[in-house]
């Protein structure tokens, strides 16, 4: 389904809907990587995850806080059935629970600010040898830009750096940031086999 066909797309004039070039690595990744079940964080309208549903045979959670999104998102994804479910919820307050199961792929698209809040818990909820993809690492570019941050992004780009380093450092995982769309990291939790 194109992007332009999902309920929704025209709401908003910014559109926070992933670039296509990390959709494209985010179906392949899906077609090889075969998940079983798939967590993602920012649900929007429902496109990531429906190229996600298209891409493998997996279960999806998608988290979304906003409930007019949430509701447009079971509209749009409504073709995959049963395989997927549109929790409304602030993801925090979801991924804390102990009673949720794990997860072999986990797409981190929310509050970018949180990546670093969201990953000890992410990693518990991921599988051995699970992915966790998260986007817009570099944050249009901020990210790796010396200088002076704009006092409204700042706390942004300082957790997006954060959250790079402690991918890179973390001996649990194994990751690399990848230079598509708006930075992409991608981290596989030790203890499986395959390569990200
Ligand atoms: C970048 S958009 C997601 C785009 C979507 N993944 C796609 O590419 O089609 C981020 C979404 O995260 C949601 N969001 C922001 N903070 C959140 C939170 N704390 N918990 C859950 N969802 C949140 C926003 O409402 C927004 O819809």
């Amino acid at each position: 389904m194109e992007k332009k066909e999902f309920l929704g797309f025209e709401k908003d004039e910014y559109v926070p809907i992933m670039k296509d070039e990390s959709m494209s690595f985010l179906s392949q990744l899906c077609a090889r990587e075969k998940p079983k079940r798939i967590l993602e964080i920012g649900t929007y309208i429902g496109y990531s995850a429906s190229v996600m549903l298209s891409a493998c045979d997996a279960m999806v959670v998608t988290l979304e806080k906003n409930a007019e999104n949430a509701e447009l998102a079971r509209k749009n994804l409504a073709p995959f059935g049963e395989r997927v479910t549109v929790v409304t919820s602030d993801a925090f307050l979801y991924i804390a629970r102990d009673d949720i199961g794990k997860f072999d792929l986990i797409f981190l698209d929310g509050p970018k600010a949180q990546y670093i809040n969201y990953l000890p818990f992410l990693k518990e909820l991921l599988n051995e040898g699970g992915v966790l993809v998260a986007d817009n690492v570099y944050f249009h570019g901020l990210v790796r830009q010396a200088g002076e941050v704009k006092h409204k992004l700042r706390t942004i780009v300082v957790n997006l750096r954060k959250f790079i380093d402690a991918i890179c450092l973390d001996e649990d995982l194994e990751s690399e940031i990848l230079d598509i769309g708006d930075g992409l990291s991608v981290s596989r939790k030790r203890g499986g086999h395959g390569q990200a």
